[in-house]
């Protein structure tokens, strides 16, 4: 009977599936802030995939760091009077002891400010410059006076120019959500020093992204036709088909003294903005692992490299990871990613974290109320999916989940089976029995789909899985009475044969469910006395690698009280009073990425120039939705000889019906282009910046379709 199901071939497919080696890496948290549940929506996700990765008998590493550059931990560093580097350290600390509490298990745990970064930063930036990959330029940005520092938008403050509120942030209001740029302020100051802000000229470096080999090149990467599998999600493919029209500009990489981080090399005054050395970070890490675990990091790193390279990453900070980064590595010679998996927002019951509501839950707070880090890991797992959906922590949900799920039904299996095992058969269990044969053909079953789920992302379905094979553990118990049975002493066997029958699929329940809980893994492993990390392996269902024998029960997992879940919001509301700053809006949180330039206005041209640009008035006949384009409208402008199809990318600014019969001017003598959804003959003008728009030009009354405009 056993055989039936532990054939050779089952056996030997077990055995057949390639070893792979795997880098995986999370994105570094900032160094300026502490880690909270939003965070670990991240970190619990891609150490599950690890875990699994490792499960498999995948050669795995895992590695991330704290992100420790830039303007806003400098000047926290200073707010604080010490030092940045001392800042940076005892956050550092106190980001290992968090994702610790909740088993998340990097290989290596490093920082970006670190010898390995620094020089391979400056590696990459070395290279890329010999590409003539990199340009100065003249800018002009805002520049706090006293403190003698360039001010991202988010130290720029005054009142707001719509509702007059007072203090608020140079790019958006918070009282009024009204969003601007910190020009539009009234009486702006500087939130450094309270200076009032002036422009100023200073060079910066760019990567010229707009560079055709930039643009070739990564118009081929994003839609995966350089690698065996697209590396990008599709949701996160139309993202960048998005970016990819609206055109890719030049990146500006560098950042004026003072500054917190690395000084580029031959320009005194200038650092690597933090943008640059932070992906860098992944590699820096790896390279310290590599040191002290004798790897070959080249072997991972060459362009020519078999390994896998997986990041997992927000889906705020795909920008930085779809386009710049492969950009860099690509023309600094080193391999790109496999594939870069962004997952969405956490919400919590159904709204943003917030700090007045207490839902803005620290990784600490929530570990000091006692809460068992598990519960999180399992509730997260069973609202994955592999997409850049957001996804809601329901705080009733979690813990009727947890409960019902968790304890309710697998812990379940090992308290009732094990009792009897200890009271009559001293710990013993017994051979696989004939009626047991069916718990375990679903276990072969439910194994192929629960690993792929694993590999997919798909978490959600892994546990539905797992958890309908705790029912049938549940449902043969239950059908088989053992408390009945155990009250008449001959039917002895038959009662071991049961008990042992669902422990076993427990133990195998167990390696299903390990990389989620690995905690409670461990606990039920050495109630069988194994010691813990099985590997996926241990399945296998020759008898020899079963489970014998049992200990002493011992719980393995509490339910949730829903008073704790109370406190635990209660002690995020009073982390409010204790909290120097308020969290910044999510668009601020990669404030530098949001410094405000001050476009120079373009080089001098002739009038002849000019004049190659035939303008003319058009009639926009017909304004209309093109499917599966999130940017676009579809135009039908009449020009007085001819009609001219042109798609805009106004849709955010736009209805269609709202265009219909407007006139408008468009560029008519540019070379038509083929774009996926039909072909453009020509565009319309539109003015946009950070602060809005796009607003399409009207021109006065009176003007009529096919004038000329000059
Ligand atoms: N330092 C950058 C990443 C540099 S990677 C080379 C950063 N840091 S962060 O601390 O703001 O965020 C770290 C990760 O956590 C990001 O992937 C981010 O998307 C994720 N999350 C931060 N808040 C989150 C939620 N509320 N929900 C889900 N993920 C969130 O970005
Ligand atoms: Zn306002």
């Amino acid at each position: 009977m056993w055989d039936n199901f532990a054939t050779q071939e089952n056996i030997e497919f077990r055995h057949m599936t390639t070893h792979r080696t795997i880098l995986v890496t999370s994105a570094l948290p900032y160094a300026n802030g502490p880690i909270h549940l939003g965070h670990l929506v991240e970190y619990i996700q891609t150490d599950i995939w690890v875990r699994f990765q490792k499960m498999r008998g995948n050669t795995c590493h895992y590695v991330c760091a704290d992100d420790t550059h830039g303007t806003p931990i400098m000047l926290r560093a200073e707010k604080e009077g010490i030092a940045p580097e001392e800042l940076i350290r005892r956050v550092h600390g106190e980001h290992l002891r968090d994702f610790t509490g909740f088993h998340i298990e990097f290989d290596n745990y490093y920082s970006t400010h670190s010898e390995e970064t620094r020089q391979l930063a400056e590696t990459i930036y070395g290279r890329l410059k010999e590409r003539k990959l990199i340009e100065d330029r003249s800018i002009e940005q805002y520049y706090d006076p006293v403190k003698e520092m360039f001010l991202p938008d988010r130290f720029i403050k005054g009142e707001c120019p719509k509702c007059h509120a007072k203090d608020q942030y140079g790019d958006s209001c918070e009282a009024c959500g009204a969003t601007y740029s910190p020009t539009d302020l009234i009486n702006p100051y500087s939130a450094v020093s309270g200076a009032a802000p002036v422009r100023k000229e200073s060079v910066h470096y760019f990567f010229k992204l707009s560079d055709s080999r930039c643009h070739d090149f990564l118009s081929k990467w994003t839609t995966g036709q350089l690698t065996p599998e697209p590396p990008l999600q599709t949701e996160a493919a139309n993202k960048m088909a998005e970016w990819f029209e609206a055109g890719l500009s030049d990146w500006d990489i560098s950042r004026d003294a003072p500054y917190f981080g690395f000084e580029i090399p031959d320009a005194p005054g200038k650092f690597f903005y933090v943008w640059l050395d932070a992906p860098i970070g992944y590699m820096g890490s790896f390279k310290n692992l590599c040191e002290r675990l004798n790897l070959d990091f080249d072997q991972y790193w060459n362009k020519d490299s078999s390994t896998e390279l997986y990041h997992f990453i927000g889906k705020d900070i795909l920008y930085f990871h779809a386009l710049f980064w492969p950009a860099m590595l690509e023309h600094s010679d080193f391999r790109t990613p496999t594939k870069i998996f962004a997952h969405g927002f956490l919400t919590v019951n159904g709204e943003k974290m917030s700090k007045s509501r207490g839902t803005f839950i620290t990784a600490e707070s929530y570990l000091q109320q006692g809460l068992n880090p598990e519960w999180l890991r399992y509730y997260y797992a069973c609202k994955l999916n592999g997409t850049m959906e957001d996804i809601d922590l329901n705080l009733e949900d979690f813990v009727a989940r947890v409960n019902s799920d968790l304890v309710g039904k697998y812990v379940n299996i090992a308290s009732r089976s094990a009792t009897f095992i200890q009271k009559y058969f001293d710990g013993r269990l017994d051979e696989p029995s004939e009626a047991g044969s069916t718990l375990l053909a679903a276990s072969i079953t439910h194994e192929e789909l629960i690993a792929e789920a694993y590999e997919a992302r798909e978490y959600g379905k892994a546990v539905r899985e797992a958890m309908s094979f705790a029912d049938q553990i549940n449902q043969y118990f239950d059908q088989n009475k053992p408390w009945e049975i155990a009250k008449d002493p001959t039917k002895r066997q038959l009662l071991h044969a049961i008990c042992s029958d669902c422990l076993r699929a427990f133990y195998r329940l167990t390696i299903f469910l390990a990389p989620i809980i690995p905690d409670t893994a461990r606990k039920a492993f050495a109630l069988f006395k194994i010691p813990d990390n099985p590997s996926w392996e241990d399945l296998d269902y020759r008898p020899v690698r079963a489970p014998k024998e049992l200990r002493e029960y011992q719980h393995l997992l509490t339910r949730i009280d829903p008073k704790q879940i109370e406190s635990l919001v209660e002690a995020n509301k009073h982390n409010l009073q204790a909290a120097a700053q308020p969290e910044p809006h999510s668009q601020q949180r990669h404030a530098e990425h949001q410094q405000h330039t001050i476009q120079p206005i373009a080089d001098t041209i002739s009038i002849d120039d000019f004049a190659k640009i035939d303008l003319r008035i058009a009639r926009i006949a017909k304004a209309e939705h093109v499917e599966g384009a999130d940017k676009l409208l579809k135009l039908t402008l009449d020009i007085g000889s001819e009609t001219r199809t042109v798609f805009a990318g106004i849709k955010s600014a736009y209805d269609p019906a709202q265009l219909e019969g407007k006139l408008t001017v468009m560029v008519a003598n540019l070379a038509p282009r083929k774009m996926k959804f039909g072909l453009s003959e020509g565009m319309v003008l539109a003015a946009s910046d950070e602060r809005g728009g796009p607003f399409v030009l009207i021109p006065d009354e009176g003007a009529q379709p096919g004038m000329r405009v000059k």
